[in-house]
């Protein structure tokens, strides 16, 4: 850990670099102006110094100067704007060991700070960087892309408000509801309309990680703390620290793994696997599940404490298919998303397609009108997508078990539907095809044959 002093008279970037170097670890300490970082310097308490070369009326190419005059050992970085070689130059000469050009991006400054401090000790910090910068970018490619929750309901409108009164507080956050209703978009949202909507938002999906790594997914490891564990890494816990955790499918957490996320919550803080120093975070919990957890309580495969700590506040979305009046709101919204066509025209869709679409019962929820719309976007002729095109998608979706009858000819029927699916989605490429269902490309051919289906 080094103690590092920001200096800049922008207030957004010393709390952008404040972030990033707390975040490693680091204490941060920040000025505004020269005679405040001289002060500074004066205590003799700071490793590295970061200075920008324009502070408003004053210049940082004075403060480099002063400072080197008065240690040679600090570590001193300029900040130049971008393109301005000669004023790096001009830095370096009065003393500075390394310069950082605007506009700033993470790998360059971790880089760069790597070679103002002590290149040992920054190896771990680089690992936690670039898997902060991996979660980062998952945030926002999602930030990015527009994402409202639509939806006329009262249901919803209740949603929307009960996000927009809990969002300011601390209190974890449980998200309820069948697949593809939005919880993940839920999750996000009250994220961003919290405070600490600058800091991190971190996702792990329980039910997708191996029992045997979950523990350092969430907590981390130290190095050696097992066969393979080369070098220390930070848990998601951890990078989540003064943002948001978002435990997703936390009914699948396993009984050992639900002991050890209790403890946590309850003291804010834990050990890295194979550490011994305590961590402590500040942590907000928004989790989110399609299980009924008061049934797996009930089944002992739920801890009710575990539960208690996660339901301080409870969010339901309800199924689609009891708020048919959020189907039009949101068909229109994906129409606007997967239906531009070049030269701006937008794709429609008729009015008896659309009454379809209100029928449909929907086990997929909005996830599943998402894809019926982008599909008919697809497949339609022209700019308008018709009932037919719906009602074929709606059909293929829900008739994946057909009506009784002989058994034989169903699964036929059944194994000719999914060939024939998997044939669409690879574009007719028999390998990929034959890989997506786990079957040779010969047994395709042949399945193909049998079925009178071409690629
Ligand atoms: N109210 C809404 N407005 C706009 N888009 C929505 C809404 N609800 C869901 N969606 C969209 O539907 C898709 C599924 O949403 P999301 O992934 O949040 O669901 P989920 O409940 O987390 O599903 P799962 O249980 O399968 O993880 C996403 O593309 C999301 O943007
Ligand atoms: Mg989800």
């Amino acid at each position: 850990m080094a103690r590092v002093l920001v200096v800049d008279d922008e207030a957004a970037l010393r709390d952008s670099l404040r972030r990033l170097l707390l975040r490693q670890g680091h204490e941060v300490m920040e000025s505004a102006d020269v005679p405040a970082a001289l002060e500074r310097l004066d205590q003799g308490v700071v490793d590295l110094l970061i200075t920008d070369i324009r502070l408003g009326e004053q210049s940082g190419l004075e403060l480099i100067a002063r400072a080197r005059a008065q240690s040679a050992s600090l570590r001193i970085v300029a900040i130049t704007a971008f393109g301005s070689i000669d004023v790096a130059v001009q830095a370096m000469r009065l003393g500075a060991d390394d310069f950082l050009e605007k506009p700033f991006r993470v790998e360059t400054i971790l880089s760069r700070l790597e070679r103002a401090l002590e290149p040992a000790r920054l190896a771990d910090e680089i690992a936690r960087l670039s898997r902060e910068n991996e979660c980062l970018r998952d945030e926002l490619e999602v930030s990015e892309a527009d994402d409202p929750l639509t939806g006329d309901s009262s249901a919803m409108s209740r949603v929307r408000e009960m996000i927009e009164r809990v969002a300011p507080t601390t209190a974890s956050v449980l998200i309820t509801g069948e697949t593809g209703t939005g919880k993940e978009l839920v999750a996000r949202r009250l994220h961003r309309r919290s405070s600490r909507a600058s800091q991190s938002f971190i996702a792990l999906n329980c039910s997708a990680v191996a029992e045997s790594l979950a523990e350092s997914e969430l907590f981390g490891h130290e190095r050696g703390a097992f066969t393979g564990a080369d070098r220390r890494r930070i848990g998601r816990f951890e990078l989540a620290h003064k943002g948001t955790l978002f435990l997703d499918e936390v009914g699948d957490l396993t009984p050992a793994m639900q002991v050890k996320l209790l403890r946590a919550l309850q003291e804010h803080a834990f050990e890295r696997v194979g550490g011994t120093t305590t961590v402590s975070v500040d942590v907000r919990i928004v989790a989110a599940t399609n299980r009924d957890l008061e049934a797996a309580i009930r089944t002992e495969r739920f801890r009710a404490d575990l539960f208690y700590r996660l339901n301080v506040i409870r969010i339901e979305i309800p199924p689609l298919r009891e708020r048919p009046e959020d189907i039009p709101p949101l068909a229109g919204l994906f129409l606007s998303r997967y239906g531009q066509r070049p030269g701006g025209a937008c794709v429609r869709i008729t009015a008896e397609a659309m009454e379809a679409l209100k029928a449909h019962n929907w086990p997929g929820n909005v996830r599943e009108l998402e894809n019926v719309i982008h599909r008919g976007v697809i497949l339609c002729r022209g700019d308008e997508i018709s009932a037919e095109d719906v009602t074929i998608e709606l059909n293929e979706t829900t008739s994946v078990l057909p009506g009784a009858g002989d058994l034989r000819a169903v699964l036929a029927r059944v194994e000719r539907e999914i060939i024939s699916r998997a044939l669409h989605e690879n574009h007719g490429n028999l390998t990929a095809a034959g890989r997506s269902l786990g079957i040779e490309r010969n047994l395709l051919r042949y399945k193909l044959r049998k079925h009178g289906l071409r690629a």
